[in-house]
């Protein structure tokens, strides 16, 4: 064999596999925040992955570290070029257009998948990253906006995620934000030297994003820049104003923060994130914001847009730290078939449907092996209750019933009709 067929396959850099049991844990975090936006309307959206590059150009922007650094671009076969979605809500507009959706019409969507931006990997950020999001088109009123935020509060409730904040800002519209863009790098320029080297880079390009940089230095410099708060319209201050009477409204707490302006370039108005303190540096499990002009800027007529994005890594990861109730490993299995011979293995597979069919959690022993071992395999993984069929119940087409989880008072085994396999393991099962 040679050298290279011996090497070692790895999965990517930051790519990760999601393994049993914790893709339980998964299903039960995805299932929860889709129950909760399909109880308030909306509907799943589902995306390719490969998008043409200028879709992201047009809409994330030129000179965002995502544009700029981190997409995984490439030519395919015919000389196109295509980029792996960074994000979701650049393909749910560029979708919303194509099909027609925003045509007369407002739309609450949803979507979760894989999405890919060439990082530093570090806990809690990677190169392939899942995202759970919901956009909302047609509405230009906070109370879409607290609709969604509450959303959120809602899929944290029932996760029983603790200790996440809420940070809200309002970036304004288009004019306040040059008018304060040119305030900040006229107040910035004369202070360049002091900016950490980020920031240096940029001032000119996207200054905005210098507020949320993590430098202590350069945050002390911005402590006497322009605040953006003091240049918001009347409108705009108005509509800001209402959604803090809302979530007031609602019961959820918040926060003000000025400096929060987010890394992609679509937003306007209204921009929030949620916060979780205890995860170190990584520390947003859900962002989002309004994007009024984006889905007129990639094409479409103007359509004004919401929503928000969870990093789905994050919420396991701080779900399994704090060992919420979500996260508790628990045995789903109900039943472990055990049998001896080739009779009586056919009788287990027969059993095992029925078993199945009524919702049951049923698991064969497959292969050959002694008893002893079959049943040893069935308490190691956990299984409440074991079926056998040995040579003598195969020839009586009965089968035997024990209970295993070990919080039951013992009993011995009992013997029951294989037709009436489904009544009594239900019964056996409801006893303990
Ligand atoms: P974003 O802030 O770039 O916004 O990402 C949203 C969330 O995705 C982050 O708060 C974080 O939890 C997760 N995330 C981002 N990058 C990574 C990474 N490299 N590894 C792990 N998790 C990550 C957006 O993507 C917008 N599309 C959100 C939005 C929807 N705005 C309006 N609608």
């Amino acid at each position: 064999m040679s050298a290279d067929k011996k090497q070692q396959l790895k999965a990517i850099r930051g790519m990760n596999d999601i393994l049993p049991p914790d893709t339980e844990l998964w299903q039960n975090v995805e299932t929860i925040c889709q129950q909760v936006l399909s109880g308030r309307g909306y509907q799943e959206i589902r995306l390719p992955i490969v998008e043409q590059t200028q879709l992201f150009l047009r809409s994330i922007g030129a000179d965002t570290d995502i544009v700029s650094k981190e997409m995984y671009t490439f030519d395919d076969r015919n000389g196109d070029s295509l980029t792996l979605r960074p994000e979701g809500t650049a393909s749910c507009a560029r979708a919303g257009i194509e099909h027609g959706m925003f045509y007369n019409q407002q739309q609450r969507l949803w979507y979760c998948g894989p999405m890919f931006r060439h990082e530093r990997p570090q806990k809690g950020r990677y190169r392939q990253f899942h995202q759970l999001g919901a956009e909302a088109y047609g509405w230009t009123t906070p109370d879409i906006e607290a609709e969604l935020i509450a959303v959120v509060h809602d899929m944290f409730e029932r996760l029983g995620l603790r200790g996440t904040r809420l940070q809200i800002n309002s970036l304004g519209d288009q004019q306040t934000r040059t008018q304060f863009r040119d305030a900040l790098q006229n107040y910035l320029r004369p202070r360049k030297d002091k900016l950490d080297e980020d920031s240096q880079r940029r001032l000119e390009s996207n200054p905005l994003r210098i507020l949320d940089s993590k430098n202590a230095d350069t945050q002390e410099i911005l402590n006497g820049a322009p605040v953006l708060s003091d240049f918001l319209s009347e409108e705009s201050s108005q509509h800001f104003a209402l959604l803090q009477e809302f979530l007031v409204q609602l019961g959820i707490e918040f926060e003000i923060n000025t400096k929060l302006v987010r890394g992609l370039d679509y937003y306007n108005d209204t921009v929030f994130e949620w916060i979780n303190d205890g995860f170190g540096a990584q520390s947003t499990v859900c962002a989002g914001g309004r994007y009024d002009s984006l889905v007129e800027q990639i094409g479409g007529a103007a359509t004004p847009g919401f929503g928000f994005a969870m990093g789905l890594e994050r919420l396991v990861q701080i779900l399994q730290e704090q060992n919420a109730a979500i996260a508790e490993r628990s045995s789903k299995i109900d039943v472990y078939l055990i049998s001896t011979g080739d009779a009586a293995r056919g009788q287990a597979l027969n059993m095992q449907s029925k078993l199945a069919k009524i919702g049951l959690n049923a698991v064969l022993h497959c292969g050959q092996s002694s008893l002893k071992n079959q049943f040893k395999r069935a308490d190691k993984q956990g299984a409440r209750v074991a079926l056998i069929v040995g040579e003598e119940e195969s020839a009586a087409k009965t089968v035997g019933i024990k209970i295993l989880d070990r919080s039951a008072a013992p009993q011995s085994q009992q013997t029951v009709k294989q037709n009436d396999v489904v009544n009594a393991v239900t019964n056996c099962l409801e006893s303990l």
